[in-house]
């Protein structure tokens, strides 16, 4: 048994919906953990006596509970900051031909590795990640993240129309997502989505058996992409010009579930986020790709209005950072452009029990809650002579907001995975 000492702030539940009650602050805490763990969170002054055993560490920062990216690809990370297109002229340039290098295992094996140590050294201890078509990348992906301990969902790419050299077909779409899941169900912290890239390099074929896949594994997620671009839009319009709207095709394909994370959304109709609300689907909203692709701006409040589950996702490389603190800043720029105000233990909440949530490993990580695991992250207020000014005497909202809108990897002072410290700065 061991326990840490220090300021701990969790926002177990959404404070837009429970309010004030949802945060949880302890200005001179103590989290206990045991077997990866945690045993108790609260007051050093209420528990210290309790778990007189466990050996204390004490730690100089503010705890907050390991971040949570909702949606990122990890074999674009070298792709990042490509200069000059929109999504659809993006992809053909610099994703596609990126993606394809991932026929090579030990590419995807060097890839994997890199962007799991960067995920620990932005803090992110938990993510919903897109690999590519080929089923050695999964592979290589889920490898990595077992020998760290770290708590991915991922699945192979299901795009039959794809590009020349990046394109399944319907049988080994689906024999070698059944083979993934059979591969790795139940392996360390790792789970399995059904992952059609986005419609246009799907035919309905293959739609209609990501469905019958999902309908037939109770425990995988289903993840893709939803009305992020206008130019995307209309081209599905046009394939499926039966379709209500471009959920609609998801939802004629059994795609739409409480299982189903839909990146982006960044043009959506009322209708069809009544109908993801109503299936209890959710939304990874992904600020800084949007931005970057010139794609819209999220509308925060519509999607309020309907109740849609919501995570926060950097979306890289479309999107700029794997920072979820300054994904954070920029999740509050785009909301202000919308005249909505995002609240920063709202973001907090967003990235940590939120994101859990939409993953379905509410149960497991994202609140430091007893029962849950000790995934957590020390961050470093006085990491900049800028932040340590502004954070310096003010309330927990203010430093929080200002780590949100200053902040990013610098402030991240270590990362903890079930108790056990998997990255420190001081290294
Ligand atoms: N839509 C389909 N594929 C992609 C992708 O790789 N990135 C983004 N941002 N949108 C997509
Ligand atoms: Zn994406």
């Amino acid at each position: 048994m061991k326990a840490f000492r220090g300021e701990i702030l969790s926002v177990p539940e959404d404070p837009a919906v429970a309010g004030a009650e949802a945060i949880r602050h302890f200005q001179d805490g103590l989290l206990v953990v045991e077997n990866g763990l945690v045993l108790a969170c609260g007051y050093h002054a209420e528990l210290a006596e309790r778990f007189a055993e466990a050996a204390v560490e004490t730690l100089e920062g503010l705890i907050v509970p390991g971040f949570v990216d909702a949606h990122v690809h990890y074999p674009q990370i070298g792709s990042i900051a490509s200069h000059g297109e929109q999504l659809m002229a993006w992809l053909e340039r610099h994703i596609f031909p990126a993606e394809k290098a991932f026929a090579d295992r030990a590419h995807a094996d060097a890839v994997a590795a890199f962007f799991l140590d960067e995920l620990l050294r932005h803090g992110t201890t938990s993510a919903l990640v897109f690999a590519t078509v080929h089923a050695g990348s999964v592979d290589a992906l889920f490898e990595a993240a077992l020998a760290r301990d770290m708590r991915i969902i991922s699945g192979k790419v299901l795009m039959d129309l794809g590009p020349e050299g990046l394109r399944d077909d319907v049988a080994s779409g689906r024999a070698d997502t059944e083979a993934l899941i059979a591969r790795w169900r139940g392996r360390g912290r790792l789970g399995y989505a059904v992952t059609p890239r986005f419609v246009p390099t799907s035919s309905s074929e293959q739609l209609a058996d990501a469905g019958a896949l999902v309908a037939a594994h109770p425990d995988v997620l289903m993840h893709t992409h939803l009305s992020e671009n206008p130019g995307e839009i209309a081209f599905v319009a046009g394939r499926y010009p039966e379709a209500a709207d471009y959920l609609d095709v998801y939802d004629r394909f059994g795609l739409v579930g409480p299982r189903s994370v839909f990146a982006h959304c960044v043009h959506m109709s009322d209708r069809a986020l009544g109908r993801m609300a109503e299936a209890g689907a959710g939304i990874a909203f992904c600020p800084t790709s949007n931005l970057f692709l010139g794609s819209g701006l999220f509308d925060l409040a519509q999607a309020d209005r309907h109740g849609v589950q919501l995570g926060i996702g950097t979306d890289v490389g479309a999107g700029t950072s794997l920072s979820i603190l300054h994904t954070l800043g920029e999740a509050y720029r785009v909301c202000q452009l919308r005249s909505a105000s995002l609240d920063p233990f709202r973001a907090l909440h967003l990235a940590t029990a939120g994101g859990a949530r939409l993953l379905g490993i509410t149960d497991r990580v994202g609140a430091l809650l007893p029962g849950q695991e000790a995934d957590f992250v020390l961050l470093d207020e006085a990491c900049t002579p800028l932040l340590a000014r502004r954070c310096a005497g003010v309330s927990l909202h203010d430093r929080l907001f200002a780590l949100q809108v200053l902040g990013d990897d610098r402030a991240i002072a270590g990362t903890w995975l079930r108790g056990r410290r998997a990255w420190s700065k001081a290294d």
